[in-house]
């Protein structure tokens, strides 16, 4: 068959879609193993990659309709299936392309039957939802953490394109900013846009803003203004360390990962702005000298981040969320010896899972009963504080001005 134009993005989006999952890549990290495809093409192919996974059990249930025999789950003539739906429903593409760049992916009798199935659906016509399923063991877990309402709201966040949020160095500029560029501002310091590219927004390049989601520039803002010295543990790549550094405070940034540092001495280089930066391993570093306050965002299962990164989803099975669990415990026990008394340590995690939240804190609690809540009182007024003190950002919360991801904090002040 002679080479048909645009197969090259369509072959490598199927290398990335098997790689997540079936291997449990990332999609930045399939993405990043494919290479010899024009920046265009490889744009399209992480665009198709990742509509296949925002709505992965829905297309799986079209499939499923239009075959006798329900294909294996991780067959190439379902994961190319899967793909050329996506882009019929995600990016509009016309039914004769998506058909001439699906078939050349699979040969034989896996062909005829890719024909078959997307022919059918194509003269049925889809049923697009607004609302997607997620996948069912995501949809029964948080069911029973969140209730249904949250459910039903992460099933619309998944289908639409979340907002652009930039984090300003200056209150005044914020606001500036947000009426300049139709914008709005819902926190001091943050602007929300209805997204574009970032590189051709101004101000990028002389450094005043940075791209920061509304949750994750959260826990930065429970820090007290009058803590001298801030140890920003798990920093990288340092939306949080540039924003302690912002409002003042003398910041030291430890990470365990050398590029990922990289990219934050890259981030505070182009907004001018100062941090000590330290690759450690934070289990095996202790600092020189006792701190005022310690900032905590540590590793994770990440699924708070599903509407940008759909693939958490997939990614996060009970071992890993158990692993980062573990992580999560043994990060805290040591941070928390290195406060002085009325030191504030605080905790943050980008996950929907209460494992990774509310209980790995209630156990550290218990553990040390020499640290309490601190329930925050200086953030917005429209962020739900629980009665325990801590705060769930939950699928749901500010729909209507475009959401913001799933995150835990919370503020622990050491009493002695
Ligand atoms: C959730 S990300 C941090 C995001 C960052 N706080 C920000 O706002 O940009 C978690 C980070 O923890 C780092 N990490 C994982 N295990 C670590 C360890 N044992 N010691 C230090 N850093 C670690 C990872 O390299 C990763 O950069």
């Amino acid at each position: 068959m002679p080479s048909v134009e645009g197969v090259g993005a369509r072959r490598a989006a199927l290398q990335m879609l098997d790689s997540v999952l079936r291997r449990g890549h990332t999609l930045e990290a399939a993405a990043g193993a494919v290479h010899n495809l024009s920046p265009s093409d490889h744009g399209l192919a992480v665009a198709i990659a990742g509509e296949a996974l925002r709505r992965l059990p829905d297309l799986d249930a079209m499939i499923d309709s239009a075959t006798r025999n329900p294909l294996p789950g991780d067959s190439k003539a379902r994961m190319v299936l899967r793909l050329a739906l996506a882009q019929k429903i995600g990016l509009g593409t016309p039914d004769h392309a998506l058909v001439a760049t699906a078939l050349p992916l699979v040969d034989g009798g896996p062909r005829r039957l890719v024909h078959g199935v997307l022919g059918t659906l194509l003269r049925r016509g889809l049923a697009v939802s607004d609302a997607p399923t997620l996948p069912p063991e995501v949809e029964d877990r948080w069911r029973a953490a969140w209730g249904e309402e949250v459910v039903q709201a992460a099933r619309r966040q998944i289908a639409r394109r979340p907002p652009l949020d930039l984090t300003f160095k200056d209150d005044a500029e914020a606001k500036a900013y947000a009426s300049a560029h139709e914008g709005s501002s819902l926190a001091l310091n943050h602007v929300r846009l209805r997204s574009s590219s970032v590189s051709e927004l101004p101000g990028f390049g002389d450094g005043r803003w940075w791209v920061q989601d509304l949750a994750a520039s959260l826990p930065a803002r429970l820090i007290p203004p009058a803590a001298e010295h801030v140890l920003d543990l798990c920093a990288a790549p340092g939306g949080k360390t540039m924003q302690l550094a912002a409002a003042g405070h003398r910041a030291t940034a430890v990470d365990a990962s050398g590029s990922r540092l990289a990219r934050l001495r890259e981030n505070l280089d182009r907004t001018h702005l100062e941090a000590a930066l330290v690759e450690a391993d934070a289990l095996a570093w202790s600092p020189d000298e006792q701190c005022d306050a310690i900032l905590l965002d540590a590793p994770c299962s990440a699924t708070g981040t599903f509407r940008r990164h759909p693939e958490v989803l997939y990614r996060a099975r009970p071992r890993l969320v158990a692993e980062a669990t573990e992580l999560q415990r043994k990060l805290l026990d040591r941070a928390s010896d290195w406060l002085e008394p009325d030191g504030v340590l605080v905790y943050s995690v980008c996950s929907l899972e209460p494992q990774e939240g509310e209980e790995i804190l209630s156990a550290f609690l218990g553990r040390h009963p020499n640290f309490r809540l601190d329930a925050p009182k200086d953030l917005p007024a429209w962020l739900p504080v629980a009665s325990e003190g801590w705060v769930r950002v939950l699928p749901g919360l500010l729909e209507g001005e475009g959401g913001l991801d799933g995150f835990f904090m919370a503020r622990l002040v050491r009493t002695r």
